[in-house]
């Protein structure tokens, strides 16, 4: 298993996801400010990666905090999960882990716990955020295997694999539990322009665990489901509406309706802590623009002529009713998604939601 990040006593330590396939490197984050710095700058990236990420950032800031008392003590925390929220504005799984830290740190200061207690405590949420993330992206797997035919042909976008995640990952934890369920598959990962996740980091997880796995650029996709070599397609997700609507990475929406076209069935993989039963659709969802520097350079050279307009929004919706099925932790949720994703919640509420 892939370690994407982890606690140490004195710093988070995560891989250096901008450096992969070619240079395997980690990076010792020793404060909350270079564990911001470090999502910011897409170090760690993938949507449940970044809410581990934050919550463990948070419990790291704090743990290095001089505060004696509770009150200085507290303010340094809302501070620290500012700082942390102000990082990327679409995934929110980001969003939900630090909501996370901060009922775990009410529920100390309402029972009195004293400053190292409540250190502790953050420590302690910090790493079941972790621990149930790998354990979801089990589950979606053993879930998701049941809609994989054998010999199936993935198509997926983006890396929603062991890296975006604490481990396993959600679209390609599906690919790993019909493997693991016996069945053949290969894996068609499209390039993912610009910061290429497909090509550099899908492809290398799927080699690594020696899954057939051939890499498309992005604009390949249609000709290659026109061929009808694609059976399947299975994408991640950064957040999803209450409606469904789903927002994943640039791309993505793309490949939902070519799909739609060649009737390939779409499925999107995620935790129940990347639905936002807050945000009724996709128009609400806040779409992250990028520096324009990632797609005007590649690898440090210069692309396009100095002057010439870019844009560079990294994700984009796909509607719901182009998503054949919602794989979860919980099972697979299929439209009408306005029910479908709200029934998932009852039982979580009792549990981590409350
Ligand atoms: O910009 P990124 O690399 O953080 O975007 C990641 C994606 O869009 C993933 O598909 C998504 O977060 C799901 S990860 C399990």
């Amino acid at each position: 298993m892939l370690p994407t990040i982890a606690r140490e006593d004195d710093a988070v330590v995560m891989i250096d996801q901008r450096k992969l396939p070619a240079r395997e490197v980690y990076v010792r984050c020793k404060t909350a400010p270079e564990v911001a710095r470090a999502i910011k700058t897409m170090v760690i990236r993938g949507a449940p990666a970044i809410g581990v990420a934050a919550a463990m950032g948070v419990a790291l800031g704090m743990r290095k905090s001089q505060a004696r008392g509770t009150q200085k003590f507290a303010a340094e925390f809302y501070k620290v999960c500012e700082l942390m929220a102000s990082t990327r504005p679409t995934a929110v799984n980001l969003f939900w882990a630090i909501e996370r830290m901060k009922r775990s740190f009410g529920g100390a200061a309402e029972a009195g716990e004293s400053v190292d207690q409540i250190k502790d405590r953050l420590d302690r949420e910090a790493q079941a955020i972790h621990d149930e993330d790998l354990a979801s992206c089990r589950a979606m797997g053993a879930f998701g295997a049941e809609v994989v035919p054998d010999n199936a042909r993935i198509l997926t976008h983006c890396n929603a694999g062991a890296l975006a995640t604490a481990g396993y990952g959600t679209a390609l934890g599906v690919i790993r539990g019909a493997v693991e369920a016996g069945k053949r598959v290969t894996v068609v990962a499209g390039e993912t322009r610009p910061f290429l996740q497909g090509a550099r980091l899908t492809a290398w997880e799927l080699v690594r665990d020696g899954i057939e796995t051939t890499v498309i650029t992005d604009s390949m996709a249609g000709a290659i489901m026109r061929q009808g070599t694609i059976d399947l397609v299975v994408v991640g997700a950064d957040r999803i509406a209450a409606n469904g609507d789903t927002a994943n990475k640039i791309g993505t929406y793309t490949v939902a309706v070519l799909a739609r076209e060649h009737n390939i069935p779409f499925y999107v993989a995620a935790p129940l802590s990347t639905i936002d039963l807050h945000t009724p659709d996709g128009q609400h969802i806040p779409i992250e623009e990028r520096n324009a520097r990632e797609v005007t350079h590649l690898a440090g050279s210069q692309l396009t002529p100095v002057g010439v307009g870019i844009r560079n929004p990294a994700f984009d919706v796909t509607p719901h009713h182009f998503i054949a099925g919602i794989i979860t932790e919980r099972g697979i949720l299929r439209a009408p998604y306005t029910e479908s994703l709200k029934r998932a919640f009852e039982t979580e509420a009792v549990t981590t939601r409350t």
